[in-house]
């Protein structure tokens, strides 16, 4: 799927914003603060109803306009949608083809965008909740069971919390919602585990295309509890185990809400040996791994690289501008590069515009 053009009012830094995107590669180049950042944020934004930098929508309306939209035509294959957002301090709403769009999970089927934003490259150092976070979001697109398990597992563990901060526990009440978690927990971890080798079947080509030498890249998901056929009945023990220990501090310690993963490069976790410049290719290879794991070509998602040609040597940042010039529609933020055969976009006095006739 493409983005043909893209309509801002009162977005960020900018007024009004009119401007139609190449097919394939587009660089966004402009001075810090300039608002190349701002563009691909409201790209991205049609897709998760969220900002990949701010929880808080009001932040994206200019400064105390009453609204802000975001407008965006999209093609797949020959089918043409116009996707709206409308956000006021207080609310967000979605329209497509002058539909309201309810479920906002609905979306990233309209839209699909990854995503790479600069902070990504320490994701393995960070804490768990980033790289859960890679997992649930792109679980969620990709299968409406993984999500639909996620929202009853965070209403229990919400149900179970409450039940252990309350003064008298009502151990029945503890025991039901500790087996309904085991129960949706088994599902999704198997997701994930699924997940986690379907992506391991791309990583390695990928990071090999973009550091140009052989290399083995591999996820490894370590889950709560033992995926085995054994899995309930170990949870149930453990969350046995746990309970006084659960119960003293009032919540519930383990769980598919503490998981986490690692990144094995050539053997090696490069969140403890890894350079930052291997972080940030092999973070680069992994937001753009779901790409692959999508059939269908014309379902293949819009890519979003912000700022992702800082710390990386010039022979690093060729072969990634190759390796995108593969792929479907891509969007770099760069203060700087300039690259042939694909479209330039400025970013400059609260607007943007095309820098490079049509090649
Ligand atoms: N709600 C808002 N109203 C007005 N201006 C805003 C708003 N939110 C952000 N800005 C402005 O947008 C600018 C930042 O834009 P953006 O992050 O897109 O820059 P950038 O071109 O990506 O810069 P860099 O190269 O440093 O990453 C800042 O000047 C900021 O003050
Ligand atoms: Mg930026």
């Amino acid at each position: 799927m493409i983005v043909k053009k893209l309509v801002l009012r009162n977005f960020r830094n900018y007024d009004f914003v009119d401007v139609e995107f190449d097919p394939k590669l587009n660089i966004i180049i402009g001075d810090n603060a300039a608002g190349k950042t701002n563009i691909v944020e409201a790209i991205h934004f049609l897709s998760l109803a969220r900002s990949f930098r701010t929880l808080e929508s009001a932040e994206l309306i200019k400064n105390r306009r009453q609204f802000a939209t975001i407008e965006a035509s999209v093609e797949q294959d020959t089918i043409k949608k116009d996707i709206v957002a409308l956000m006021t301090s207080s609310s967000k709403k979605f329209t497509c083809n002058d539909k309201p769009v309810r479920k906002l999970s609905d979306l990233s089927k309209l839209i699909n965008v990854l995503v790479f934003q600069p902070k990504d490259t320490l994701m393995f150092s960070d804490s768990p909740l980033v790289r859960r976070n890679f997992l649930d979001v792109n679980l969620s697109k990709k299968s409406p069971v993984y999500l639909e398990n996620l929202m009853i597992f965070e209403k229990l563990l919400r149900e179970r919390n409450a039940i252990l901060k309350e003064d008298n526990i009502d151990q029945v009440q503890l025991n039901v919602v500790t087996e309904q978690l085991v129960e949706v927990e088994e599902t999704i971890c198997k997701y994930r585990q699924a997940y986690i080798s379907e992506i391991n079947q791309v990583l390695s080509k990928i990071i090999t295309q973009l550091k140009g030498e052989m290399e083995t890249a591999k996820l490894e998901y370590l889950p709560f509890i033992k995926l085995d056929d054994k899995f309930k009945v170990s949870c149930a023990r453990a969350y046995e185990r746990n309970k006084e220990s659960d119960i003293k501090h009032k919540m519930t310690q383990i769980g598919i809400h503490r998981e986490d993963m690692k990144m094995i490069l050539n053997g090696k976790d490069i969140s403890l040996q890894g350079s930052q410049g291997e972080n940030r290719i092999a973070v680069i290879a992994l937001k753009i791994a779901p790409y692959f794991l999508i059939e269908d070509k014309d379902e293949k998602p819009i890519i979003v690289l912000d700022d992702v040609m800082s710390e990386l040597d010039t022979e690093h940042k060729e072969r990634l501008i190759t390796f995108v010039k593969g792929l479907g529609q891509v969007f770099i933020t760069s203060t700087n590069t300039t690259v042939k055969n694909a479209s330039i976009y400025e970013v400059k006095q609260h607007n943007i515009t095309r820098r490079n006739a049509k090649w």
